[in-house]
C-alpha cells in the first residue's frame, strides 16, 4: 500500500545516523511528522513576535521555515545549513511561495557570520545531535543572541542522533545557559534556554 511505503521510507530516512542525506530530504516534508511536532505547536513554543529576527540552524528542506517566515510579517528568518543541497532545496520551496523575508547562509561547522546580540530566537529541530562541534556552536549561539533571547532545541523520537534531555541540559549549562521553558516528554521535546546573564 502507498501509505505503508511512505511510512517505511520516512523511517528509513530518519534511521540514517550522521548528517542527514539530501536524498532523503523529501521524508522531512511528510505531514505525518506533525504527530511528533507540528509547525503550529513549534511557533507557540518559540513565542514568536512578528518583528523578531530568527535563526534556524539546519532547516533541511524547510518544513518549519515556511510557516515561521510567514509568522514574521515584520521580521526576518535566517536559514543556515551545512549542506548546500539542503539550503538550495529550502530556498526553492520558499521562493516558489514568494516568501522574501529570508536569508540563506552556508555553515562552516564552527562559526557564524552574524553580529553579536543579533537574534531574538535561534532554533534547531532534530539537528544538534548531528552537529560535530557542539561546543563551538553553543558558544556562537550565546554570542549571537540578544540578552533576553532564547535558543530552542527540539528533539524527536526516531532520530538516531537524538540527544537525551540530560545530555542537552548538561551541554547548555556548561555554556552558561539555563532552562527557560520545557515542552513535551522524554520522547519528543522542546527545551528553550536563556543566557544566564539574560532577563
Ligand atoms: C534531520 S535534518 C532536520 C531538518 C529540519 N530541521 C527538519 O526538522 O525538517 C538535519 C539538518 O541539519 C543539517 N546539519 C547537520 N549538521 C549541521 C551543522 N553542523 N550546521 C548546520 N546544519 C547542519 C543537515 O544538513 C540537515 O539539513
Amino acid at each position: 500500500m502507498k501509505t505503508n511505503k511512505t511510512i517505511n521510507e520516512t523511517i528509513k530516512g530518519f534511521a540514517t545516523k550522521g548528517v542527514f542525506p539530501p536524498k532523503w530530504a523529501f521524508t522531512l516534508l511528510i505531514p505525518f511528522r506533525n504527530i511528533f511536532l507540528s509547525a503550529k505547536e513549534l511557533i507557540k513554543r518559540l513565542e514568536l513576535k512578528e518583528n523578531y529576527k530568527v535563526l534556524e540552524v539546519g532547516p533541511g528542506p524547510g518544513y518549519f521555515s515556511i510557516p515561521i517566515a510567514k509568522k514574521l510579517t515584520n521580521g526576518m528568518l535566517y536559514l543556515a545549513d551545512i549542506q548546500p543541497k539542503m539550503l538550495k532545496y529550502a530556498q526553492k520551496r520558499l521562493n516558489r511561495r514568494k516568501i522574501v523575508n529570508v536569508e540563506y547562509h552556508l555553515c562552516n561547522g564552527k562559526t557564524f557570520d552574524f553580529k553579536n546580540n543579533f537574534f531574538d530566537v535561534i532554533f534547531l529541530v532534530t539537528v544538534l545531535g548531528e552537529v560535530e562541534n557542539k561546543d563551538a556552536y553553543i558558544k556562537e549561539f550565546y554570542r549571537m543572541l540578544k540578552r533576553d533571547g532564547i535558543v530552542s532545541i527540539s528533539e524527536l523520537a526516531g532520530d538516531p542522533d537524538k540527544m537525551s534531555i540530560e545530555e542537552l541540559v548538561a551541554l547548555f549549562e556548561k555554556h552558561n545557559f539555563s532552562i527557560a521553558d520545557q515542552y513535551g516528554n522524554k520522547k519528543n521535546y522542546t527545551i528553550n534556554f536563556r543566557r544566564e546573564n539574560g532577563k
